[in-house]
């Protein structure tokens, strides 16, 4: 899915810059998955093909870290701190009413592709648990209400958007 010529230069000047190094599958990943937001499956054959690692091995690192995604994400992406405090003080409550409003556990996209779901370890702001990111933004000290107040206000804001 080389969608233009811009996106493939870029590909090959990722794999030129760390095609000596040993060890360079995971930061050649890291990078193009900044490139696409995702690891489209074509794209790991071009990085087999032009770096003489192995499809499997490729496939093999991109499936093993949990930081690499096979699948597009939604324009939102919701981190949800499953970490040890957000855990104690209710992030199960905060995924349940993230699945009874977005219909999505854990990797999965909502069908419109607005939102994708990902539960991560500790996100370093454990004096606001449970905590959750959307983008770029955090929000702290969840509870039910408030993630749906949020999830409503983004999803007006994306058909805003459309019309
Ligand atoms: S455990 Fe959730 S932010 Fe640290």
């Amino acid at each position: 899915m080389l969608c233009c010529k811009e996106n493939g230069d870029k590909i090959d000047e990722i794999i030129e810059r760390h095609r000596h190094n040993p060890g360079s599958i995971i930061p050649i990943l890291q990078e193009i998955q900044e490139v696409f937001n995702y690891l489209p499956k074509d794209i790991l054959a071009v990085i087999a093909e032009k770096t003489d690692i192995s499809p499997a091995k490729i496939y093999g690192v991109a499936t093993f870290y949990k930081q690499f995604r096979l699948k597009p994400v939604g324009n939102y992406l919701i981190l949800l701190c499953q970490g040890t405090a957000c855990h104690v003080n209710g992030s199960k409550k905060i995924e349940e009413t993230l699945y009874n409003e977005l219909k999505i556990r854990d990797g999965e996209t909502t069908e419109d592709g607005l939102f994708t779901l990902n539960n991560v370890a500790c996100l370093g702001c454990c004096s606001l648990s449970p905590v959750m990111m959307i983008n770029e933004e955090t929000y702290g000290s969840l509870v039910p209400e408030q993630v749906i107040k949020i999830i409503t206000e983004l999803k007006n804001q994306a058909n805003r958007q459309v019309v």
